[in-house]
């Protein structure tokens, strides 16, 4: 029987990855992080394409490797073509396309953002995996979006609701650089939000209609904090480190959770998912399960592998569009940003 195989590749941002899917089943997903950037407190673009031109190589080779084919297999290569750092995007779509003259195989081109929500289908060949029906809503997170997707099919996603100003992903990231922890911090406020108290302060939280966010308020609230504070007691986000994490990692659940809850109750839609990398986050992760219950949701959390940057979500959604044959023409290239309708 023939076999539909697809190579993923992602390079949107800092993780260069790879990815093998044979009829939506993953065979392999391997990535590079990069280092590089964590004594500059964020990504620095140039940094990153740099070791996106080191990496891409033996990422895709350990790619093909790990899924126990050979290139001459492929079915297609589908590949990141935004948003995005434009110059990371440049590396892995030109070897995409490189590649897929070589092998006289189609290209597919990807949105990183639909790939996020199309990360629920990923199939890792097991019994039991659950996989959400249409319509769902997702909700995405990440370092640079926070945003509810009405989820109609694979093919048509309606943004209705996102940020404003900075993403869920950048305040925790911008209010761990103010208490000095390292870049991302994300995953750092969460480890020591884990024994702090969540009550301990209060953070502003947005007043701003219909399903859109703020975080800007949060942030400026939780600095003009610490400055205060710091004046009265140096050592004070020391010893309150636990603490803060803790009232700052709640009050960002609660502002996501809020707008969540509003749009499935005015939708009347029950299906609820996930994505991207705050997705991570244990306390969200908490508010779906415990919300899940109390509203009668069924709820979809991906593992956490396929929450941040990944290729097995940029394979499936280049699987999907490769059944409908949507293909990309060679001339097309990246973009940084995409509207709102994707
Ligand atoms: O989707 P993603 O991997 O990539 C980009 O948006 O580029 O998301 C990265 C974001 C960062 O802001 C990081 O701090 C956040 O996800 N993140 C977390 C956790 N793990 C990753 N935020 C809160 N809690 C976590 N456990």
């Amino acid at each position: 029987m023939h076999k539909t195989l697809i190579l993923g590749i992602e390079s949107s941002c800092d993780d260069t990855s790879a990815a093998v899917i044979r009829d939506g089943v993953l065979l392999s997903n391997v990535t590079a992080n990069q280092s590089v950037h964590e004594r500059y407190g964020g990504v620095v673009p140039e940094l990153a394409s740099r070791a996106h031109q080191q990496n891409i190589i033996p990422v895709v080779d350990e790619a093909i490797k790990r899924a126990g084919i050979d290139k001459s297999e492929l079915s297609a290569i589908a590949f990141t073509r935004g948003p995005g750092l434009l110059g990371s995007l440049l590396v892995g779509t030109s070897f995409a396309k490189g590649f897929s003259q070589a092998l006289e195989i189609p290209l597919v081109d990807v949105n990183h953002l639909q790939a996020h929500v199309q990360a629920h289908f990923i199939s890792q060949g097991q019994e039991g995996e659950k996989q959400p029906s249409f319509p769902f809503l997702c909700l995405l997170v990440s370092g640079g979006n926070s945003q509810i997707i009405v989820v109609r099919s694979h093919a048509d996603m309606e943004v209705i609701g996102q940020t404003i100003d900075d993403a869920a992903g950048e305040a925790f990231d911008k209010c761990a650089k103010v208490m000095g922890l390292p870049y991302p911090g994300g995953p750092h406020i969460d480890r020591l939000a884990k024994t702090g108290d969540a009550k301990a302060f209060k953070f502003s939280k947005p007043q701003i209609p219909d399903y859109n966010y703020s975080f800007s308020g949060l942030k400026t609230s939780f600095l003009y904090l610490l400055r205060d504070e710091i004046k009265k007691n140096p050592d004070f986000v020391a010893e309150h480190l636990n603490d803060l994490c803790a009232s700052l990692q709640e009050t960002i659940v609660d502002i996501l959770m809020k707008k969540l809850k509003q749009a499935a109750h005015d939708l009347k839609i029950n299906q609820i998912a996930v994505a991207g990398g705050v997705s991570a986050n244990s306390s969200l992760r908490k508010a779906f399960e415990e919300n899940g219950k109390k509203l009668h949701w069924d709820v979809f959390i991906p593992p956490v592998e396929f929450t941040t940057d990944n290729a097995a979500m940029i394979a499936i959604s280049g699987y999907f569009k490769f059944l409908n044959r949507e293909f990309c023409d060679l001339k097309e290239v990246p973009y940084a940003r995409v509207n709102n309708t994707f």
